[in-house]
């Protein structure tokens, strides 16, 4: 099929890539010529895992082709793809910008019938509202149809999860879309749902709600197994093994970050209210969340009481580990706590340091984890990088001037600190005080 996909950014350059993989003919647009003319040489624009071996696959085998010609794209596709940024507004609600952009100047090109794929996460009604604009600009009904189509990619694996996902949903008020749409993705063997487009619209905030909800639950249970002196690992195990329940998202920690949950909870909380709906269960996984990233520097005041022009180092710096990412990542509150109160903060991260310097410019960087120990009085695990898990704990304890670990992503083990005799808090495994 001819594929045109509109936005190069995370979720357009995976479908783009995810479509051309399958063999169809793809033609992915973004208005960023730096950003196409890297692409096009096949050098990466996004850290992501396979994304390099599958950009030279795609480009070999052209089935791929990335401009800066929204024309071209409108011209040779059957199927167009939007996937444009829909960033929060500052009152949580949702910035539709690039979408009425995008949609004003796909009007100037639409003269034959085209399927517009809506990809980006966007308020319920959306796929309404396209079509309203479409008629507003002057294209014939007869000439498109809107399709709501929702992505559950993770940063890190989204090529695995849109080649190998759990489902793939449609929303579309057009039945003879279905045939189509059922031989586009039939090469992905996944599961498909076919409902209306408001349906669509909210199974996405819905499942990113529902995941964001258990992350936060189980976090609560972990703060309440510090006081109690149980352990949060064992229970989030025993917990999995109901198959009610399942064992992902039950790993306790400073809370979720990244470019999805914290924007897309706001978000279905703005929208639930525009209708009159208190979404209570919602505010409560936010609002523990928001607690939860600075649960480390509660800790801390406990522990020290005043620090004051203390060294104290952050241990990675984005969401989470093997990405890039440092969007609504808990690094970047406790960073900013920390400054608040004096601190001298030292940080390392294996890939995202030039990302934070820009936001904190006068905190120090090193490059490597040892040196971001040195004189410091505690050091913050803030994401689960690989190698934090093989940190040489006598090395620490050299570097340090007290010895003490907050490991806000349950890295290590109790045994294992205790051997050290390393100052240890988790997120309810445990704690060594002394
Ligand atoms: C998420 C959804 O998983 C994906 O389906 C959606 O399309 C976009 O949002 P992503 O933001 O890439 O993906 O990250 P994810 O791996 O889901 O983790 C989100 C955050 O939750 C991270 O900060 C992570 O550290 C945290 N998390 C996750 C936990 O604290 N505990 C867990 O058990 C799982």
């Amino acid at each position: 099929m001819h594929i045109g996909v509109v936005g190069a950014g995370y979720v357009g350059l995976i479908t783009s890539l995810a479509f051309a993989h399958m063999e169809n003919h793809v033609i992915c647009m973004d208005n960023d010529i730096k950003k196409i003319n890297q692409l096009n040489k096949g050098v990466p624009t996004i850290f992501e895992e396979d994304l390099e071996s599958l950009l030279h696959e795609c480009l070999d085998n052209k089935n791929i082709v990335f401009t800066n010609d929204l024309q071209e794209t409108v011209n040779q596709s059957d199927i167009l793809f939007i996937a444009v940024g829909t960033p929060p507004n500052d009152d949580g609600g949702v910035d539709m910008t690039q979408i009425n952009e995008v949609i004003c100047q796909l009007s100037k090109f639409i003269h034959d019938y085209k399927i517009i794929i809506n990809k980006s996460t966007v308020p319920v009604g959306t796929q309404k509202y396209i079509k309203e604009l479409l008629v507003q600009k002057g294209v014939s009904e007869k000439n498109f149809d809107v399709v709501s189509n929702p992505e559950f990619l993770r940063e890190g694996k989204a090529i695995f999860d849109f080649l190998h996902g759990d489902k793939i949903v449609i929303g579309s008020d057009s039945q003879k879309l279905k045939e189509i749409l059922e031989k586009l993705y039939a090469p992905f063997h996944i599961e498909m749902i076919f409902t209306t487009p408001e349906t669509a619209e909210l199974i996405k905030y819905a499942s990113n709600a529902f995941l964001s909800t258990k992350i936060s639950f189980i976090n609560e249970i972990a703060n309440l197994c510090n006081k109690v002196g149980a352990d949060i690992d064992t229970i989030s195990y025993a917990l999995g093994l109901d198959k009610r329940i399942s064992p992902q998202f039950l790993k306790a920690g400073i809370g979720f970050g990244g470019s999805c949950f914290p924007k897309d909870t706001k978000a279905l909380i703005k929208i639930a209210k525009t209708h009159g709906c208190d979404l209570k269960i919602v505010k409560s996984a936010v609002a523990v969340n928001e607690d939860q990233r600075i649960l480390p520097i509660h800790i801390l005041l406990d522990h020290y009481g005043d620090i004051k022009g203390k060294t104290i180092s952050v241990l990675g710096l984005t969401f989470k580990a093997n990405t890039d990412d440092i969007r609504e990542s808990p690094s970047l509150y406790i960073i900013h706590e920390l400054i608040k109160r004096g601190v001298t903060v030292q940080t390392y991260d294996p890939i995202a340091s030039d990302e934070v310097k820009k936001i904190f410019p006068h905190i120090k960087y090193c490059s490597n984890v040892y040196d971001s120990l040195t004189n410091s009085i505690c050091a913050i695990i803030c994401t689960d990088w690989q190698e934090f898990y093989n940190l040489n704990l006598t090395l620490l304890k050299e570097k340090m001037q007290v010895p003490m670990i907050i490991d806000g992503r349950n890295i290590f083990k109790l045994e294992k600190v205790k051997e050290n005799r390393i100052i240890y808090y988790s997120v309810g495994n445990g704690s060594l005080k002394s």
